[in-house]
């Protein structure tokens, strides 16, 4: 079974593509904050691709070829459906592969040498693939590793935890752009906490959050999006979404 993945979460991605759409604005436009001389690469490899549901087209048509990668079966036949046509299209080439993309993440890079890598909405999932928290962030460390010298991005859960009921007319915050914390000169840090704090409160958390363990992810200096994901009703992913040069 893939905790991640599956038929499961195709049908309430499906089911909540409406409640989802702000999400998905927000990172179609952080999707397009990616320095632009980066598609001269030619070639976007996408690791846990799934069925591209939060992914937006015309910006993947930037790109020569757009290679996907994820252990779900059922998602390169569905990347296919939902992206296939608007690539053809433009004339940019789509493979989608299944295989697991990380245990071997270094092997996978060497067969796409120049691409730029998305990390799309994986790192954030792997403390459901593993036993214990500390495999997780060890295989988190090592993904981090392979990176080295690419052009990458990730998009990733930060944290999760139920939410009020939202008023009536009350949206959740808006995306957030930040440095992370610690490449931030003291005198910064306040403002930094403040923006923060905003978007936090906006989430209107209840009870305990859970951490999905990439807090170490970026560099420092990485301008880090935070955004919004109201996954279910009451439930709420914050999602964090930065660019890392090569
Ligand atoms: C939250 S979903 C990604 C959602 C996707 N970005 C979208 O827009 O629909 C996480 C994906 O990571 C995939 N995944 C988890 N571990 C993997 C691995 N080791 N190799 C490849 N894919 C993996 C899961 O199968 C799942 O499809």
């Amino acid at each position: 079974m893939n905790p991640s993945g599956g038929l499961f979460w195709h049908l309430h991605a499906w089911r909540s593509q409406k409640r989802w759409a702000p999400t998905r604005a927000d990172i179609a436009q952080w999707l397009h904050s990616m320095p632009a001389h980066w598609t001269s690469s030619g070639e976007l490899l996408i690791v846990g691709a799934s069925a591209g549901w939060m992914m937006d087209s015309v910006w993947l048509r930037g790109f020569q070829r757009v290679t996907t990668v994820d252990i779900d079966p059922w998602a390169a036949n569905l990347f296919r459906r939902r992206h296939g046509a608007a690539l053809k299209a433009c004339g940019t080439a789509l493979d989608c592969h299944t295989h697991d993309a990380l245990t071997d993440l270094s092997q996978t890079l060497r067969s796409h040498p120049g691409a730029v890598v998305l990390l799309d909405n994986i790192l954030g999932q792997l403390r459901f693939h593993h036993p214990s928290v500390s495999a997780a962030c060890t295989q988190i460390t090592q993904v981090m590793h392979s990176l080295h010298g690419r052009r990458w991005g990730s998009l990733h859960d930060a944290f999760s935890g139920r939410t009020q009921r939202f008023p009536r007319g009350l949206g959740l915050p808006a995306m957030q752009r930040s440095e992370q914390p610690t490449a931030r000169p003291a005198s910064d840090a306040d403002q930094y906490t403040v923006d923060l704090g905003h978007f936090s409160q906006g989430l209107r958390a209840e009870g305990e959050w859970l951490d999905h363990l990439t807090e170490q992810l970026f560099p420092a200096q990485t301008p880090v999006h935070h955004i919004a994901w109201p996954y279910s009703p009451r439930y709420c992913h914050w999602l964090q979404a930065g660019w890392v040069g090569a």
